[in-house]
């Protein structure tokens, strides 16, 4: 006999409907008691697989089953980004609306890789991305599109540079011995190396540009180093300045860049996955300085935006190119609206498509954009109150200077030369339970990053884990 739950009858959907009311149910539990939970897991690595049978079972089994499980072995392996005190990393953000507006897209199931396999699917998507556009103050003839993450959208960037600088001749011929070179300071992501290995300009190639004192690009040192590569015969290719970097969210100089990218013909890609969001407040608009002279941008809606993970925003300038990259058929033969549509499935690399629209839609709807926006003033306020904590403290410096609502700050070198208290500090903040932080290591010297992103965080939050990390220092020094 076929499951109950398999079956779109009145029994199917009846069991359905219990299931989701516990389901719900768990959730606003789980929000009530969220600030309860370890945020980072406490787990031991195979104490989750371990825990598990080696093979599904034949037959259902309950629900009751399926929640205990959930709740006594799933549980503690999850590391909690929705719960306040998560500092660590960029923050993975989102809000009741998008939670709402995934079970809506559960529900819905479509594929939406051409315009006809779901129309709403893809004119929502292209008017959130012209909100979102104009929202950001981004130059109003960009044109965007929803992709899973940034890594994706750069490599989709990379792939259009290639293309288009050697005359579309790469994705037939292949590569012809020309060495194409890409530019990037050593403080841009790992998926910029990773999208220069992807798309076959080997890493080699990758040129890490000087920075200073900032970590931003030097735009000097850029141009000497494309004038050198002409010189060695190679082809300059493309630049990726980087607006709030991982480490540090140093922003690099974008006109600057432009300008030489523009003089040497280079493609202009810009990475903002997670400072982007914060272009909405209109007096950060200096983070907007040169953008319309890029030819490619990535933010990320699903870190600091409120919008669940996944949920890319790419733009770009001039979109043929993007579609002449990714179109596998010409895309006018797609469907028999011809250019009056647009088929998504022509602007990133896979053809299935969620419906990522949705969240994106009705988070904005429920929430507003003053909210959104008066949420990522407070989080940088808080930064600025750490900040101060932080320059007033007897055993902490900063350590470069605080970017949004990015914090990092380390051990003066007097008690940790060589960063082992540094580290030990984030390993005992983590251990806790009470708060999570991320330890890196940047110019070679340990640093503690605090970002005070999440959704939830207020003052309190902040102050309790300041108590903490002054408890921790008496405790290891
Ligand atoms: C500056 C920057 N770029 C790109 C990424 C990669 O983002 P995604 O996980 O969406 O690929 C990150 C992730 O934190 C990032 O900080």
């Amino acid at each position: 006999m076929k499951p109950a739950l398999f079956q779109n009858d009145e029994a199917g959907r009846e069991a359905f409907a219990a299931l989701a009311s516990r389901a719900v149910e768990w959730i606003v539990n789980y929000y009530r008691h969220i600030d309860e939970f370890p945020v980072r897991s406490q787990v031991a690595p195979g104490d989750i697989y371990n825990q598990f049978d080696d093979q599904p079972p034949t037959q259902p089994v309950s629900d009751d089953e399926v929640f205990r499980v959930l709740n006594e072995v799933i549980i503690p392996g999850i590391t909690h980004w929705q719960h306040p005190d998560f500092y660590a990393f960029f923050p993975g953000n989102t809000s009741f609306p998008s939670i709402a507006a995934e079970m809506i897209t559960a529900a819905i199931a479509a594929q939406c890789m051409i315009w006809e396999s779901s129309p709403a699917a893809a004119e929502l998507e292209q008017r959130c991305m012209e909100w979102c556009r104009d929202l950001l103050g981004l130059p109003n003839a960009w044109q965007g599109v929803i992709q899973d993450t940034a890594s994706t959208a750069t490599l989709s960037a990379l792939l259009t540079a290639r293309e288009w600088k050697s005359d579309f001749k790469i994705s037939t011929e292949g590569f012809d011995g020309t060495t194409y070179r890409i530019y990037s300071s050593a403080q841009a992501h790992s998926s910029i190396e990773k999208a220069v290995r992807l798309a076959g300009f080997g890493t080699d190639n990758l040129v890490a540009i000087p920075v200073d004192q900032n970590l931003s690009i030097i735009p000097a040192r850029l141009e000497e180093a494309i004038k050198d590569d002409l010189k060695n015969g190679f082809v300059p290719t493309c630049v990726i300045s980087t607006i709030g970097t991982t480490g540090t969210g140093a922003i690099d100089p974008v006109k600057e860049i432009s300008e030489i990218a523009s003089r040497y013909g280079l493609w202009h890609h810009v990475d903002a996955a997670y400072a982007g969001t914060a272009l909405m407040l209109d007096e950060l608009d200096y983070l907007r300085n040169g953008l319309e002279g890029t030819d490619s941008f990535v933010f990320n809606p699903h870190k600091w935006m409120f919008v669940q993970f996944d949920c890319t925003a790419y733009y770009v300038r001039d979109p043929k190119l993007l579609i002449r990259t990714m179109s596998i058929s010409p895309s006018y033969l797609a469907t028999v609206h011809g250019d009056k549509v647009r088929d998504y499935r022509d602007w990133g690399i896979p053809l299935g498509r969620r419906f990522r629209a949705l969240k994106l839609w009705m988070t904005l709807q429920l929430l507003g954009t003053d909210a959104i926006k008066e949420r990522i003033r407070h989080h940088i306020s808080l930064a600025q109150k750490i900040e101060q904590w932080i320059l007033e403290d007897n055993l902490l410096e900063i350590a470069y200077p605080r970017s949004l609502n990015i914090v990092t700050f380390r051990l003066k070198k007097e008690n940790d030369p060589d960063g082992r208290l540094t580290k030990l500090l984030v390993s005992e903040i983590n251990d806790s339970g009470k708060a999570y932080m991320t330890h890196a290591v940047v110019e070679g010297r340990s640093l503690v990053r605090w970002v005070t992103g999440q959704t939830y965080v207020e003052e309190k939050h902040v102050i309790a884990t300041w108590d903490l990390i002054q408890t921790i220092l008496h405790k290891i020094i």
